[in-house]
This record gives structure tokens, C-alpha cells and sequence, in this order.
């Protein structure tokens, strides 16, 4: 399975400083053949970062968000098909902070996946337990019920079209990243529900990423574990010599 790292800009930098970084991370490039790296810049950059990175630099850029309708009176709002029509081919959805701070049931979140996985985008299907529900011990019947309801709305057959990304919440942007085993733990869990539920093909072909305060000193032993197949990056994705640092490590 080819490995992925995805940096989440989140709402971070203004164009200028955005298009700076970008290029620089570019510059590095192209990035290694065996690695998918993503780049999700604010919604607004899109469709010039598409533009920029469209030059064998190895990097493919990803959407933070998208709308589950195909078009109508959504202000503020963009679809997946517009997100198709400029070729883009990832966005990341059910962050925590979109489900947190948007309100963003699992419910709305298979809806978006459908409209992605209709449009050819690749969903990044983000789930992860609060810190009030790992100490209850319920961080496992979280994520199954964030991962079975946000594939509940496309065809057992297309699952192997998304990437999960298991993201504690507790630990995104705190500091406080997950221990391997912990992520591990976690990540083995999602696997085996991938295959009770779609079958040992799909879950050995879905990648699980790690996220949460993932950074250059702990990524490598992250990224060895068995079920974790790279990572959604944040603050460190906005430091260009972090992010390549953290690519390095497989
Ligand atoms: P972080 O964010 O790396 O800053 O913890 C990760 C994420 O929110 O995707």
C-alpha cells in the first residue's frame, strides 16, 4: 500500500505567505514515488496551488472541507463537483474541529463522503475519540460508530476509495501526541472492523493515517507501526523542514 502524508494548513496564512511555503515545499521536490504527499491548503488557494503544483513536484493538493450538495443556495459553501473541476482529487472530512466547532454530525459526514467518492475524490475520513471518552474507556465504540456511519452512505464496494485518518483529539495540536502502541492499538481496531464489515480485501487496502501532534522527532516510530500508513500533519505541516522531515521518516 503506498503510503501518504497529508499536511492540514487549517486556516492558516495569508496568500502570499501561503504561495511561499508552497513553492518552497515544491523546491524540495519531486517527492519519493512510493509516498503520496498531500497538501490542504484553505479552500481559497485551490485552484492556484493546482496550478503550481502541477509540474511533476510529486505533491497533490487536497480540499479541507466540501458541501454534500452538487450545487444550489449554500452560501459560503463549495461541492465536491467544484472541487473535480479543478482536478483536485482528496479533501479531508470529519475533522474534529469541523464536528467540534461546525457541528458536523456522522450523519453529515457520510453525506460528504458519497458526494466525493461520486465526484472521484478521494475522502480523508477523519475520526478520534475526546480525551472524556478515552478515560471511559469508550475511544473504540467511538471511532466504530464515526467509521461505520461515515461509510454508511456509498456502496461496500467503493469503501476501498477512502483513507481514514484516526486522529485523538486529545491529541491534535496539544503537544501531547498518542504513544505508538496506543495509536497502533486503535488503528489495529479500525482494520479489523474494515474487514468484519467489507472484507480482508478492502481493509488491508484502506490507508489508516495517524494525526495529532505528529512531528519529525516521533513520526518514524509512528510510521512503523503495522497498521499506520503515514499521517495527517497540522502545525508541523506549516514548517517546510518539518513536513519534508516527516515524509523522510519512512
Ligand atoms: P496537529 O493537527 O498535527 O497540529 O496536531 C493534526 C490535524 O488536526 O489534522
Amino acid at each position: 500500500m503506498k503510503k501518504i502524508v497529508a499536511g492540514n494548513w487549517k486556516m492558516n496564512m495569508n496568500y502570499k505567505e501561503a504561495c511561499i511555503l508552497f513553492d518552497d515545499l515544491v523546491a524540495e521536490g519531486p517527492m519519493p514515488e512510493d509516498i503520496t504527499v498531500l497538501v490542504a491548503p484553505p479552500a481559497l488557494y485551490l485552484s492556484e496551488f493546482m496550478l503550481r503544483a502541477d509540474t511533476g513536484s510529486g505533491i497533490s493538493i487536497a480540499a479541507q472541507n466540501v458541501h454534500y450538495m452538487p450545487n444550489g443556495a449554500f452560501t459560503g459553501e463549495i461541492s465536491a463537483n467544484m472541487l473535480a473541476s479543478l482536478a483536485i482529487q482528496y479533501c479531508i472530512v470529519g475533522h474534529s474541529e469541523r464536528r467540534q466547532l461546525f457541528g458536523e454530525s456522522s450523519e453529515i459526514v457520510a453525506r460528504k463522503v458519497k458526494a466525493l467518492v461520486e465526484n472521484g475524490i478521494t475522502p480523508l475520513l477523519c475520526v478520534g475519540e475526546m480525551l472524556d471518552e478515552r478515560y471511559a474507556g469508550r475511544h473504540f465504540d467511538v471511532v466504530a460508530e464515526q467509521v461505520l456511519t461515515g461509510l454508511s452512505q456509498i456502496e461496500k464496494s467503493q469503501v476501498v476509495k477512502v483513507v481514514i485518518a484516526y486522529e485523538p483529539v486529545w491529541a491534535i495540536g496539544t503537544g501531547q501526541t498518542a504513544s505508538s502502541a496506543q495509536a497502533q492499538e486503535v488503528h489495529a481496531f479500525i482494520r479489523n472492523l474494515l474487514n468484519d464489515h467489507f472484507g480482508q480485501t478492502t481493509a488491508s487496502a484502506v490507508p489508516i493515517l495517524y494525526g495529532g501532534s505528529c512531528n519529525p522527532g516521533n513520526a518514524r516510530e509512528l510510521f512503523e507501526m503495522p497498521d499506520i500508513d503515514g499521517g495527517l500533519i497540522g502545525g508541523a505541516s506549516l514548517k517546510k523542514d518539518d513536513f519534508i522531515r516527516i515524509i523522510q521518516s519512512f
